[in-house]
């Protein structure tokens, strides 16, 4: 087998390693059971470690996952500030970021000796915005484990707002929801309800008990969804006016050659990825002969996102749905920033380069409130 470009680390690898190595990559479709099992283990284990900081002195949820992540909160308003305003906007200016206030979907961070551009997208600040614009009153998270971005989200929202909104965190597995129902039991005036929920037999009904105005959010939980079916939007749709976010490692999706080859689950294209996978493509692959090679040296993070869906088996659909959505004028898309951030901005220990995220919000064009169901609510999907 030849290795084209690479490092002479992967050189060096025997060619018994890669074999083996790439006789393991299959085009996965990645099942509920699949998933199930997998955040089985991963929700307990996380119980087990709200229990390692719950502590006797009654840490609220907030605390409770910063020191579970050993996290710190981000910081707002920085560019309002008439201290350090000058200083700060000059380096937007020069990193060609867009300033405007604290709506600039990017800081300015330090790392090292050198300032960085970092975005500031994240579900739970979409949810602030427009909680305190009195848009939304209701949020719900999708595939939501245990529900850490609404605990945070709760924690962002502005006093009085947050007592006013209710959070709904739907998740598939028992595990995430019981994780779910630790973290709120130290947020007593918080509004907070668990959800079985399912993608592929979704039923929100529960939402329709009186008249509300929506967020849907998701983060990295479609991404667990091979072929998200079409059920899942019509199930959103049926919330006149709703507001939702994604942020989901989807960005590859718009990479036409990535998307074709994932559609036709080309094993020798992700083959070729997966003997190169770098964060740093090196010069043999920019000038490399070989078109695939070069189009990865240019385009590496789609390519390497592309190659964690196909290896995992994670979404393939979600930016072709929205965009079938959108022509037929049913939804518009508001924001699509492809690539914003590695995994999740919350917890920096757990990111993944491979594993993208791209941020998207789109809102339900047809207007009204939260159709309010006549007879009986409806009952939840059961999960495992
Ligand atoms: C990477 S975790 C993300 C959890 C949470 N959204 C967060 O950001 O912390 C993926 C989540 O998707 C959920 N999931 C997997 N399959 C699902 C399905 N068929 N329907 C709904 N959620 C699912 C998992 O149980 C898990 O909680």
């Amino acid at each position: 087998m030849t290795i084209i470009g690479g490092t002479t680390l992967l050189i060096a690898n025997s060619l018994s390693n890669q074999t083996l190595a790439y006789s393991m990559l299959q085009n996965k479709n990645r099942s509920e059971k699949d998933a199930a099992t997998e955040y089985r283990k991963t929700w307990a284990a996380k119980i087990r470690r709200i229990h390692r900081f719950f502590g006797p002195d009654r840490a609220d949820s907030l605390h409770i996952l910063n020191l579970i992540s050993a996290d710190s909160n981000l910081r707002y308003g920085l560019l309002n500030d008439p201290t350090v305003g000058v200083e700060v906007r000059k380096a937007f200016d020069a990193l060609e970021l867009p300033q405007r206030g604290i709506d600039t979907r990017h800081r300015v961070v330090a790392c090292g000796e050198s300032y960085i551009p970092s975005p500031l997208m994240h579900v739970a600040i979409t949810a602030k915005r427009l909680v305190e614009a009195g848009e939304v009153n209701t949020i719900v998270e999708l595939g939501s484990g245990s529900s850490d971005n609404l605990f945070r989200c709760y924690h962002l929202i502005d006093w009085p707002f947050r007592q006013s909104v209710e959070f709904f965190g739907c998740e598939f597995t028992e595990k995430g929801r019981e994780a779910a129902e630790l973290l709120a039991s130290r947020e007593p005036e918080m509004q907070f309800t668990g959800y079985p929920f399912n993608y592929y037999k979704p039923d929100l009904d529960f939402l329709k008990d009186r008249p509300r105005k929506i967020m849907f959010f998701s983060n990295h939980s479609i991404e667990q969804i091979t072929t998200l079916p079409d059920v899942f939007f019509e199930t959103l749709l049926q919330f006149p006016g709703c507001h939702v976010a994604h942020n989901e490692p989807v960005g590859w999706q718009a990479h036409p050659l990535v998307a074709k080859a994932r559609r036709t689950g080309d094993k020798a294209f992700f083959e070729k990825i997966r003997s190169n996978l770098t964060l740093l493509p090196t010069w043999k692959e920019r000038y490399s002969f070989d078109p695939v090679l070069r189009a990865y040296a240019r385009t590496p993070v789609s390519f390497n996102s592309g190659f964690w869906s196909f290896s995992k088996g994670y979404n393939t659909n979600l930016l072709e749905q929205l965009n079938t959505l959108k022509a037929a004028k049913r939804i518009q898309i508001s924001t699509l920033e492809i690539h914003h951030a590695p995994g999740n901005l919350f917890v920096p220990a757990a990111v993944n380069p491979f594993n993208a995220s791209t941020f998207i919000e789109w809102n339900n064009l047809s207007s009204a409130v939260t159709p309010v169901a006549t007879e009986g609510t409806g009952t939840s999907t059961p999960a495992p």
